[in-house]
């Protein structure tokens, strides 16, 4: 395994430890990434916000650092907003920061602005803007927008509370009312909550939306460790209501390495796009890294579909991620057998496979990436148990006991299994059902471990597509 060696498409820091991402806004042609950022360790210490542009969600440029700890605390994960009407009175468009100072036994929100496209921060004098109102340690993770009409409206802030989120309001970031507190009795309990994310998504591409209250568990989830979870339902602008019975838990992924996703505020067009830290708290520390720690994942695109009365989650990746990737492979009509078919691969590969599974003998059906030698990982199709996994066991660097195989529900459509797969240095990603079930795992092969192979076992099924995407140069 060579260490270090970057992903094509994916964020890393330019050195040290990379956790969550954060302050994700649009601005100026620009979207910003903000994250959670160690610059002098490969482990997570004394939180600075780490800082990069792009332009096209593809290149991205690093920027100095943009928040660094000071006397009320190291800097913790938080949001970003445009304050258009000058509320806060840092001036009409300035990029306001809201962000938690953490100390060993306390926790505050804290504001910081910056008048030059987020070039340069000054932290608010009057910091912080939201303290505990009886101290619990976890207070942290403040998610803000703007809620109604321009001039009619008020800042709404969702924030991690021990195992609730409390939802604020404030006309101007800087007095802050609690409004509502929502988690008791709901979703997964098995660890703090953190990062919460309140978005209002299209349904099926129409006019219609519905809000979604994403909220990331530190343990409990399908994988093992932390994952992140979703909640459907109504907001009022202080208060979310969960549409789904108490005791409900839905994933928004299903691999081990999706944690602390945030969507940009201001996104061009009607999309909702996100990313999310590509790791887990039960192994973070102890990935393979020399030079730098922590990935992000490919930007999704956001939205909800409707199925009779459900409403379920659904992530695609963003188009242009991979919109010129020529065609390096396409099979077609493929009778697939005991043993694999292997197909030109590459490191980095979006691969589109179709499976036919009416019809078939076999038990399951599926792909191998990173093949090599030995080693390969595997996104395995289980017909009579209706399951996909990811299995990493051989991907190549063992870095964890947890989670080798990851697993998600999954019903074929019209005897049919369509996958996408986006497979970089570091990592594979899994979109099934049109993007309602999702696995993110990351992966440490050797370089030269890139074949790809379909298979089947235990019997006979037909491949009726499969297409190979990969960068070109
Ligand atoms: C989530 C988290 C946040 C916190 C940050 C600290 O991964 O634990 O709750 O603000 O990381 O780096």
């Amino acid at each position: 395994m060579s260490i270090d060696r970057r992903p094509r498409l994916h964020f890393t820091p330019p050195a040290g430890w990379l956790n969550d991402p954060n302050g994700l806004i649009y601005h100026a042609g620009e979207y910003h990434l903000f994250y959670q950022h160690h610059p002098y360790s490969l482990v997570w210490g004394p939180m600075h916000w780490g800082h990069a542009v792009s332009r096209d969600l593809v290149h991205w440029e690093h920027l100095p650092i943009a928040l660094a700890p000071d006397e009320l605390g190291a800097i913790f994960s938080g949001s970003a907003v445009i304050d258009r009407h000058n509320t806060a009175g840092f001036g009409a468009g300035a990029l306001i920061t809201i962000f938690t100072h953490h100390q060993e036994a306390r926790q505050v929100q804290s504001l910081a602005y910056s008048s030059d496209d987020g070039r340069s921060w000054t932290k608010y004098a009057g910091n912080p803007v939201l303290a505990p109102p009886d101290a619990p340690l976890n207070f942290r993770d403040p998610r803000v927008f703007w809620y109604g009409a321009a001039h009619d409206g008020h800042w709404v802030m969702a924030l991690a509370v021990d195992q609730e989120i409390w939802l604020y309001t404030s006309p101007d970031l800087k007095r802050w009312t609690k409004a509502s507190a929502f988690g008791a009795g709901y979703g997964e309990h098995a660890g703090v909550w953190e990062c919460p994310e309140l978005l209002s998504l299209a349904i099926d591409g129409g006019p219609e939306r519905c809000w979604v209250l994403i909220v990331s568990v530190q343990h409990g989830a399908p994988a093992g460790g932390s994952g992140t979870q979703y909640f459907v339902g109504a907001f009022d602008g202080a208060t979310f209501t969960c549409a789904d019975p108490p005791g409900t838990v839905r994933w928004a992924d299903y691999g081990a390495d999706f944690y602390a996703a945030q969507a940009w505020n201001a996104a061009p067009g009607e999309r909702t796009l996100w990313l999310a830290w590509m790791n887990n708290w039960e192994y973070a520390r102890e990935t393979p890294a020399r030079k730098w720690r922590g990935m992000i994942s490919a930007p999704r695109e956001v939205s909800l579909t409707r199925t009779g009365e459900r409403l379920t989650l659904v992530q695609r990746l963003a188009p242009e991620l991979t919109a010129n990737w020529p065609i390096s492979a396409t099979l077609r009509d493929q009778a697939l057998g005991e043993g694999g078919y292997a197909v030109p691969g590459g490191p980095t590969l979006l691969i589109t496979a179709t499976f036919s599974v009416a019809s078939a003998t076999a038990q399951q059906v599926g792909l191998r990436v990173g093949v090599g030698g030995a080693a390969a990982t595997s996104v395995t199709y289980a017909i009579e148990d209706a399951t996909l996994t990811v299995d990493r066991t051989w991907a190549g660097a063992a870095f964890s006991a947890i989670a080798p195989r990851q697993t998600a529900p999954l019903a074929a459509a019209d005897g049919l299994i369509r996958l996408e797969i986006l497979v970089d240095t570091g990592s594979i990603e899994v979109f099934a059902a049109d993007g309602s079930v999702t696995l993110t795992s990351q992966i440490f092969p050797e370089p030269a471990s890139t074949g790809v192979e379909v298979f089947a076992v235990g019997g006979a099924a037909r491949l009726v597509e499969l297409k190979i995407r990969t960068p070109e140069g």
